[in-house]
């Protein structure tokens, strides 16, 4: 039997990113299809919202129900055990994403060669940032015209502001594509336009082979050694290290449509990944190896059948080894709980799982137990750290409009931001509820759940506002004039902590350039 230390290390645990539509669900099925946890294409359902003009209610609880389903998918490739933990595709979930990251070891952006780096690609590189989180990017769309791809390299070094390094090389693109050089393996595999079927490879000794200049023609094969030689001269030399602190991410070529350039991303991604880190608690750092069992909730799914208010807390197994029926202690209640019927998601299929490991992600059914963030322990006291909020881009007060209701929409809404759905804020001067999203969505997500769920119905009220910022200082008195000076623009969160509102990136800077005892933060973890 496999020892919980060999168990941690043939673990990968990561998450796809991109901005909608470059490709996150196609390569998502093909990695599925390698490791044999599907057997045909189109298996996984995209579990985005088509870009409507209106978003309807069907929509929503169509997203709810897919992303249940497909929220971590593991799968076994050769000795490694592959966990892909899906983000949602609408960017309106966007902060959902960002608590997912948390529960990470590395992540793959896909990144569309026509399109290049998109808006929700440069904010979610943001957060793998903060976290050091290793970054592989997947180019995708190779048989569709896009850019050059140098300008793609150099888009992405500046965009995401990262050091790129090729692992692998187009031959043309669009029309003209004929394959792809593995740089990392030293192969050549060449292209043909065929969604199930995997590329041919070319035996080759290197780039000087004769091979080479056969299967591709002359001209291609010479102008694959000029941008080899270029890309030699450029780009640092591929070093594992500087992969795994975050600071260098390896680029892979292909058409996920394809399954193109797929396999060699996949190989050298069991290869160089990283197994289950160290995580680190407001107490102290722990390792995977440790023997207590540690885990966090870093995300709850509500069920979509109304009459069943439970849920599905997603806990991440940060250390030891997580058993069903044993005990472990709630730290925020401080209650111990046991679990009888923890799930896996393993080929697609959930079921009862017995035990899991450092990476793993385990479901737990909840009846309202658990927050976003919460930890477990075999009994000691820790609190893992690491799940920001960040400043909401959209504000609306909400209102109740059925006064008989007040009780409902107060559990209503406390438990819907216990799931993360959004973010309340009570403004201190006027006492009334402001909610806090990242997309318009999220207001209609809620007002539906609200009813649907709850029987308590609202009102929105919107709100101008540009941020809302965690404020703190070390000089009490700068921190409490502060307050009287802004009282009207002054909110607590959740926690009860500070937060200031700007109506307006002018008022913002005004207020850091007046107030230089002050630091304002943009998410809640600083
Ligand atoms: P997402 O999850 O990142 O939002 O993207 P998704 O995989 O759904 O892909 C978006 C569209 O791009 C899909 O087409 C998909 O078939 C296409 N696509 C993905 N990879 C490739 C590729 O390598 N080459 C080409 N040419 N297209 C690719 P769609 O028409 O929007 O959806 P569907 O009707 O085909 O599902």
């Amino acid at each position: 039997m496999a020892s919980i230390s060999d168990e941690i290390k043939r673990r990968r645990t990561f998450a796809i990113i991109s901005h909608p539509d470059a490709g996150k669900t196609t390569l998502t099925e093909k990695l599925l299809l390698f490791g044999g946890a599907i057997h045909i294409a189109g298996a996984v359902k995209s579990n985005k919202i088509k870009k409507t003009a209106t978003s309807d209610w069907m929509d929503i609880e169509k997203q709810r129900g897919i992303s249940v389903a497909t929220s971590v998918m593991g799968f076994n490739y050769g000795d490694y055990k592959i966990n892909i933990l899906d983000t949602p595709g609408h960017q309106d979930f966007a902060e959902d994403t960002y608590r997912t990251l948390t529960a990470v070891d590395s992540v793959i952006i896909v990144v569309d060669v026509a399109k290049g780096v998109e808006q929700q690609t440069r904010k979610l590189m943001e957060v793998c940032r903060m976290r050091n989180t290793p970054v592989i990017i997947f180019v995708n769309k190779l048989d569709r015209e896009g850019r050059d791809p140098f300008e793609i390299l150099d888009e992405l070094e500046s965009e995401l502001k990262i050091t790129v390094r090729p692992l692998s090389w187009p031959i043309n693109i669009g029309a003209k594509f004929k394959g792809v050089y593995n740089i990392y393996e030293h192969s050549l595999d060449l292209f043909t336009p065929n969604k199930q079927k995997v590329s041919e490879r070319v035996e080759i000794d290197d780039i000087n082979d004769k091979a080479i200049d056969e299967a591709v023609g002359e001209t291609d094969a010479s102008k694959l050694r000029d941008d080899l030689e270029l890309i030699e001269g450029v780009y640092p030399e591929f070093n594992v290290s500087e992969y795994l602190n975050g600071s260098l991410a390896p680029v892979f070529f292909g058409s996920a449509l394809n399954t193109f350039g797929v396999k060699e991303l996949l190989d050298c991604f069991v290869k160089i990944a990283p197994s289950p880190k160290p995580v680190n608690a407001e107490e102290r750092q722990i390792n995977p190896e440790e023997e207590p069992f540690t885990g966090f909730v870093f995300k709850i799914h509500a069920n979509m059948d109304p009459n069943h208010r439970s849920c599905i807390a997603f806990v991440k197994v940060c250390s030891g080894k997580f058993e069903r029926n044993a005990n472990y202690k709630h730290i925020r209640t401080g209650k111990m709980m046991r679990f009888a019927a923890p799930t896996a998601f393993m080929a697609q299929k959930k079921s009862i799982v017995d035990e899991a490991f450092p990476g793993d992600i385990v479901g737990i059914p909840d009846t309202g137990n658990f927050k976003i963030g919460d930890t477990l322990t075999s009994g000691e006291e820790l609190h893992f750290k690491g799940l920001p909020s960040f400043s909401p881009e959209m504000f609306k007060y909400i209102e109740n409009t059925d006064p008989m209701k007040s009780k409902q929409l107060e559990k209503g809404i406390q438990q819907l931001m216990d799931e993360g759905v959004a973010q309340l804020f009570i403004n201190q001067f006027n006492g009334r509820k402001l909610i806090g999203t990242v997309g318009q969505l999220q207001f209609e997500v809620i007002q539906y759940r609200l009813l649907h769920e709850y029987g308590a119905q609202c009102r929105w009220e919107p709100v101008s506002l540009h941020k809302a910022c965690w404020i703190e200082s070390d000089d009490n008195d700068a921190l409490e004039a502060f307050k009287k000076r802004k009282h009207q623009f002054m909110a607590i969160d959740r926690d009860g902590r500070d937060v200031f509102l700007a109506d307006s990136g002018y008022v913002l800077t005004m207020a850091q350039n007046d107030f230089p005892k002050i630091r304002f933060h943009f998410s809640s973890e600083f």
